[in-house]
C-alpha cells in the first residue's frame, strides 16, 4: 500500500508511544533501531553517499537543508519537493509499520543521497568508511544542546520523557539520553576527522557567519555554485526561514507525535539560550564536569561559557 509519510505515522499512531531505550553496544538507543541494528549496521551506502552526523539538537536539520540547497544550486522550489526526512533519510531510524524506516527510504533513492545519523562514531556502518563517504559533522556547545534536547524531549512522543529539568542535566551528564553521550559524541568524531576527512563545523559558527561555513561546506562536497546563490541559501536557511518552511520544520509530523503546542521544533535557533535555564549553581557544577569529561580533547567550542 502507498501510503505518504505523514499518514503512515498517523496510521501507527496507537503503536507510538515513549520508546524505552536500549543499549547497543553501551550506547542507549530507541527500542526499535535496537531490534533492526544487525540491518543498520550491515547498510552499505554508495561512495557518493554524504552523511550528516550530529549529535541529537545540534543543527541537523538545518545542516541536511543546506546541503540539499546545495546539491540543487539553491532551487527552493526545488527543496520543498518533499519534507526533511523524505529528501535526507534518517539512517537508523526505525519506527512501528507502516512508518517507512530510515533504510527503506535510502532503497528507494538514487546516489548520491544525503543521509542522517546520530550514531556515534562507532556505531556509523563501517561501509561507509570503507567506502569514504563524505562527512559533515555538526557540533553544538553543551549547554545550549542540552536545553534543545530537553525541549525536544518534552515534545517528542516517541522520546522518555525528560523528568524535571535539575535531573535531566545530571542524565545528559551521565550519557543517558538517547544516543548517548554527548562528550564522547563530539569527541569520537573530533579524533577520527583527519583519518576519516570528516568536515567538522560548529553551529555557533554557522550562526557567526553562514555565507563562510555554507562556502566550506560546498568545497568539501566539490560543488560549485555563484556567490549569488551562496547568498540565496543563506537566506532560505534562515531559522525565520526554515520555521516557516512546512518541508523543513517539521510540521508534517502529527501533534500525537511532535506535539508543537508543548514546544516548536523549530524552537529560538540561538547561541547562548543556556543562560536563560541554568542556575549559577547548575553552571558551576557542569562547568566542573565538563573539564573532567572533556580535558582528554581540545575542540575550540568557542561559546560554552
Ligand atoms: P533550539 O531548540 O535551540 O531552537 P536538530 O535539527 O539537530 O534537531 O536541531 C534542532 C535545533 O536547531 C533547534 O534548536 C532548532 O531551532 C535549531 N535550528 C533549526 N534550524 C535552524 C536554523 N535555520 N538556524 C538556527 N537554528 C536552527
Amino acid at each position: 500500500e502507498d501510503v505518504s509519510y505523514s499518514e503512515a505515522i498517523q496510521k501507527a499512531n496507537a503503536s507510538i508511544t515513549r520508546f524505552p531505550l536500549i543499549p547497543v553496544k553501551g550506547i542507549p538507543l530507541m527500542n526499535h533501531i535496537a531490534n533492526n541494528w544487525d540491518s543498520i549496521w550491515a547498510f552499505r551506502p554508495d561512495p557518493s553517499d554524504i552523511l550528516i552526523a550530529t549529535y541529537p539538537k545540534a543543527g541537523t536539520t538545518w545542516t541536511q537543508e543546506i546541503v540539499d540547497l546545495l546539491f540543487h544550486n539553491g532551487d527552493a522550489e526545488a527543496c520543498r519537493r518533499a519534507p526533511i526526512p523524505l529528501r535526507s533519510p534518517f539512517l537508523e531510524i526505525w519506527s512501528p509499520p507502516p512508518i517507512p524506516s530510515g533504510l527503506d527510504l535510502l532503497r528507494e533513492m538514487d546516489p548520491p543521497r544525503i543521509t542522517k545519523t546520530h550514531l556515534p562514531f562507532q556505531l556509523v556502518p563501517p561501509a561507509f568508511w570503507e567506502n569514504k563517504c563524505k562527512t559533515i559533522y555538526m557540533a553544538r556547545n553543551a549547554k545550549d544542546n542540552l536545553v534543545s534536547y530537553y525541549y525536544f524531549d518534552c515534545m517528542n512522543m516517541a522520546q522518555p520523557e525528560p523528568g524535571p529539568w535539575e535531573g535531566y542535566i545530571h542524565k545528559f551528564m551521565r550519557g543517558e539520553l538517547a544516543w548517548g553521550s554527548w562528550y564522547d559524541h563530539v569527541k569520537g568524531y573530533w579524533v577520527e576527522k583527519e583519518k576519516r576527512n570528516i568536515l567538522y563545523i560548529f553551529y555557533e559558527d554557522m550562526k557567526e557567519n553562514p555565507r563562510r561555513e555554507i562556502g566550506r561546506i560546498m568545497r568539501y562536497l566539490d560543488l560549485s555554485v555563484s556567490d549569488e546563490v551562496i547568498s540565496r541559501i543563506v537566506e532560505l536557511t534562515s531559522f525565520k526561514n526554515m520555521k516557516e518552511n512546512p518541508m523543513a520544520n517539521y510540521s508534517f509530523i502529527p501533534a500525537s507525535v511532535f506535539d508543537n503546542s508543548v514546544s516548536a521544533f523549530m524552537r529560538k535557533g540561538e547561541v547562548g539560550d543556556w543562560t536563560n535555564h541554568f542556575t549559577p549553581e547548575q553552571s558551576k557544577m557542569f562547568d566542573e564536569d565538563y573539564e573532567k569529561q572533556m580535558g582528554d580533547v581540545n575542540i575550540p567550542f568557542k561559546t560554552l561559557i
